[in-house]
């Protein structure tokens, strides 16, 4: 299990444990996070699971590939430099204690 830290537009923070190999997006499903849409399932194709990472942690990530770039510009509000979609990032040992931002809504 990794830690994934969901901080909410309300400014509260759920801690989750996340099964490593998951996506951040389903840790935030199967846990009932709101504000986390996810209309597509995971597909990359809605922009609704959209988060800004932490700035600790934006460099730690790997980079999102030109799909997840493209569909980011989509979300509302995306923020270049640490906006993600959470169901592009998966979930391992390195992502231990990632905080991720809820935006105060999706599309
Ligand atoms: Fe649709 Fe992530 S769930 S883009």
């Amino acid at each position: 299990m990794t830690l994934i830290i969901y901080v909410l537009a309300d400014g509260s923070r759920r801690d989750i444990d996340v099964e490593v190999g998951r996506s951040v997006m389903e840790g935030a499903r199967d846990n009932d996070i709101p504000g986390i849409v996810a209309d597509c399932g995971g597909a990359c194709a809605c922009s609704t699971c959209h988060v800004y990472v932490d700035g600790d942690w934006v460099g730690k990530l790997p980079a999102p590939d030109r799909i997840e770039q493209d569909m980011i510009e989509f979300a509302w509000e995306p923020d270049a430099s640490r906006s993600r979609l959470t169901c592009q990032l998966k979930v391992s040992k390195d992502l231990d204690g990632l905080i991720v931002h809820v935006p105060e809504r999706q599309n």
